[in-house]
């Protein structure tokens, strides 16, 4: 499984100091992922975690004020990258087409793209999700693109959708793109993720609970059990 950690945009650099030293003892089977503010990259120092970044520039190294491309990413050893979530399409207007480019820019230097996807309200899931995936189509070596299945109701909000609801979009998702490995967010944490485990997953994108390493850990054990 691959467990991604999305800090968003918290933690003053004192406060992000301290919590890599409490991941520092973390140990797990599973691929884990931290997805930190970019100014903290030069800061990681873990072994036990990959690296991985919250959005990136759709554009090569150049003349784009306050943007971060995949070439300088790569340089400092990030590995994965969120493209697409829901918050960036909302607060920052992201289109599909930059979505596109995002993510061929990632392949390019060998960063795997984490895209999201997900329903704003509580209904039509699969239609959303559909509509969403398209952008996939057009883009080569797509099965390389990590699929994040994040209904937009369900972030930070603590309801999550039944298994039944959650497996049926999976098994959407994967009938379309078989090859990708597909995960799922939104509210995930030590206590619900009883509920949420299925074959058809592999793995989850952790928002609230990434910036508490303790209940973290237990996560991590339940997801073992
Ligand atoms: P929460 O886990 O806080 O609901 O956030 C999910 C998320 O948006 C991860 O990208």
């Amino acid at each position: 499984m691959i467990v991604v950690l999305n800090n968003k945009s918290n933690l003053n650099q004192e406060q992000f100091l301290g919590y890599q030293k409490q991941l520092e003892d973390i140990i797990s089977d599973h691929k884990l992922v931290l997805c930190p503010s970019n100014i903290y990259l030069a800061d990681f120092y873990l072994e036990n975690l990959s690296l991985g970044v919250q959005n990136v520039s759709p554009y090569e190294e150049g003349a784009y004020t306050g943007e971060i491309a995949s070439s300088q990413l790569k340089s400092l050893g990030v590995s994965y990258a969120i493209v697409g979530h829901s918050e960036r399409r909302l607060y920052f207007h992201e289109n599909e087409m930059d979505l596109k480019k995002k993510i061929e820019s990632l392949l390019k230097y060998e960063i795997i793209p984490i895209l999201c996807i997900g329903e704003m309200e509580k209904q039509d899931g699969l239609r959303v999700v559909e509509s969403q995936l398209e952008i996939l189509k057009a883009i080569d070596k797509n099965e390389q693109v990590i699929i994040a299945y994040e209904p937009v109701w369900a972030i930070g909000t603590g309801q999550v959708p039944t298994i039944e609801e959650v497996e049926k979009v999976i098994s959407f998702i994967k009938g379309k793109f078989p090859q990708n490995s597909v995960i799922y967010g939104g509210s995930v944490n030590e206590e619900n993720i009883y509920n949420l485990k299925s074959s058809l997953l592999n793995g989850y994108l952790l928002g609230g609970l990434s910036l508490k390493p303790d209940r973290l850990r237990q996560f991590l054990n339940q997801l073992d059990r």
